[in-house]
C-alpha cells in the first residue's frame, strides 16, 4: 500500500473521513483529448503493455480532474491472453474473441501458469504508486469470474447472454472448472498488482446482474467469494462492482468485500439498506447525467450525497464508466462540487478533530 492513511482507503473500510472520496470509473478514456492524443499514436494494448505509457495515461486523468484515486490504465480482458485465448479490440464493436469457447476440451486447454506474463500491470502500478507516493492512492483491479468467463464464452459483449447461461445450465462442471481457473489466475494478478503498491482492488462483475439470485448464489457466488477472500489476504480492501445488481446485493456482500459498488438503477439509500450498516457503499450517478446541464447535474450529485447522509464509508462514483464525448468540464465541476458539498462547514471540521 502508497497511500493507507487516505481518504479513499478510510471510506473502503468504512472510516470516517473529512469530505466524501471522488474517483470514476474509466476517468481515462476517449472523452479526455489527452488520451486521444495517445490512441493517435498507439493502440490501447500497446499503452497497457507499455508501463510507462499506462503509468502516465492514469496520472493525467487524476492531475485533470483532481479525483481521489488513481485506477491503473489497464483493461479487463488482458488475463484472457496468459490464459491461451486471443483477443482484440474492434473499433465498432469493442472487444472480439475469434475462437470462443464452447466445450469441455477448450475450458481443458486453457492456461492458468503464465500469470506473471501480465507484470506490465504491476509495472505500470508501481511507477504511478511512486509518482503519487502518499498523496493519492492506487486502484488495482480485475474482472469478476462471471463478467471474464461470459467474455470468453459469447466471443465479446452480448445482450442475453445465451451461450453463457447455456454452458452454465448444462454442464455445470465444466462451468466450475472454468472459473475456478479464472479464480486461481485472477487473485495471482491481483496480488501482483498489490506486491506492487496497490491500496485497493476493484472487482469488476459489469455483467452479473443478466442473473437470477438462485443463479448467482449457485454457479457463480461461491467462486467469487474464494476470489474475494484470496485478495483480502493480500491486505488491501477490495470493492465488488456490478450493475443491475439490486436484487443480488446481500449476496454479493457474502463474498465478504469490504466495498460494494452500485449502479444508478437503485437509489443509494435502498442499496445501503440492503447490504447492511456495515461496510463501504460506491457510487451512483447515471454517467448519462454528466451530459445534462449543470443545474440537474448538481441536483442529482446532491441527492446521492443526502442519501449517503454523511454515513462513513461512502465513496463517490458513477454507477458505471464516464461515456465517450462526456464534457471534461463537468466531470471536473462534479469533482469539486463533491468535495465542497460533502466537506463540514467550519465549526463542524474544528469539532471534528477536537481542537476546539
Ligand atoms: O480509467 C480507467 O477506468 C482505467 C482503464 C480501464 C479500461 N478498461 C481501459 C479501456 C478499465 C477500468 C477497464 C475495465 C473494463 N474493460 C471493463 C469493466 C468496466 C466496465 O465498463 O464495465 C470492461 C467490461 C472492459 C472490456 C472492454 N474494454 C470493453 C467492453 C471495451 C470496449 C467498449 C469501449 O468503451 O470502447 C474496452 C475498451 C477500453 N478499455 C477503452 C478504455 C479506455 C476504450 C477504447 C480505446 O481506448 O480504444
Amino acid at each position: 500500500m502508497s497511500a493507507p492513511r487516505s481518504a479513499f482507503v478510510r471510506a473502503c473500510k468504512g472510516l470516517p473521513v473529512e469530505r466524501t472520496p471522488v474517483w470514476y470509473m474509466r476517468q481515462a478514456g476517449r472523452y479526455m483529448a489527452e488520451y486521444r492524443e495517445v490512441r493517435k499514436h498507439h493502440s490501447l494494448i500497446e499503452i497497457c503493455k507499455n508501463p510507462k505509457m499506462a503509468a502516465e495515461v492514469t496520472i493525467t486523468a487524476v492531475e485533470t480532474l483532481d479525483v481521489d484515486a488513481a485506477i491503473i490504465f489497464s483493461d479487463l480482458l488482458l488475463p484472457l491472453g496468459v490464459m491461451g485465448l486471443d483477443f482484440r479490440f474492434d473499433s465498432d464493436e469493442g472487444p472480439v474473441i475469434d475462437k470462443p469457447l464452447r466445450q469441455a476440451a477448450d475450458v481443458a486447454a486453457l492456461r492458468t501458469d503464465r500469470t506473471a506474463d501480465l507484470g506490465y500491470v504491476a509495472d505500470a502500478v508501481q511507477l504511478v504508486a511512486r509518482h503519487f507516493a502518499d498523496r493519492v492512492p492506487v486502484i488495482g483491479f480485475c474482472g469478476a469470474p462471471f463478467t471474464l468467463a461470459s467474455y470468453m464464452i459469447e466471443g465479446g459483449g452480448s445482450r442475453t447472454y445465451v451461450e453463457t447461461k447455456k454452458l452454465m445450465f448444462r454442464t455445470p462442471e465444466i462451468w466450475d472448472q472454468l472459473i475456478s481457473k479464472l479464480v486461481q489466475v485472477l487473485a495471482e494478478h491481483a496480488a501482483s498488482q498489490v506486491r506492487a503498491g496497490a491500496d485497493a482492488i476493484q472487482i469488476f462483475d459489469s455483467w452479473v446482474g443478466c442473473l437470477s439470485v438462485e443463479d448467482y448464489v449457485m454457479h457463480v457466488l461461491p467462486r467469487t467469494k474464494e476470489l474475494v477472500q484470496k485478495i483480502r489476504k493480500t491486505g488491501v480492501p477490495v470493492i465488488y462492482f456490478g450493475t443491475d445488481t439490486a436484487t443480488l446485493l446481500p449476496w454479493m456482500k457474502q463474498t465478504g468485500a469490504e466495498a460494494i459498488g452500485v449502479d444508478w438503477r437503485i437509489p443509494l439509500d435502498h442499496a445501503w439498506a440492503t447490504l447492511g450498516d456495515q461496510g463501504a457503499v460506491q457510487g451512483n450517478l447515471d454517467p448519462v447525467l454528466l451530459f445534462a446541464d449543470w443545474k440537474l447535474l448538481r441536483t442529482r450529485a446532491e441527492d446521492v450525497l443526502r442519501r449517503a447522509a454523511g454515513h462513513p464509508g461512502h465513496i463517490f462514483n458513477l454507477g458505471h464508466g464516464i461515456l465517450p464525448n462526456t464534457p471534461v468540464e463537468n466531470v471536473k465541476a462534479l469533482t469539486s462540487f463533491i468535495h465542497e458539498a460533502s466537506a463540514p462547514s467550519e465549526p463542524e471540521r474544528i469539532d471534528w478533530f477536537g481542537e476546539r
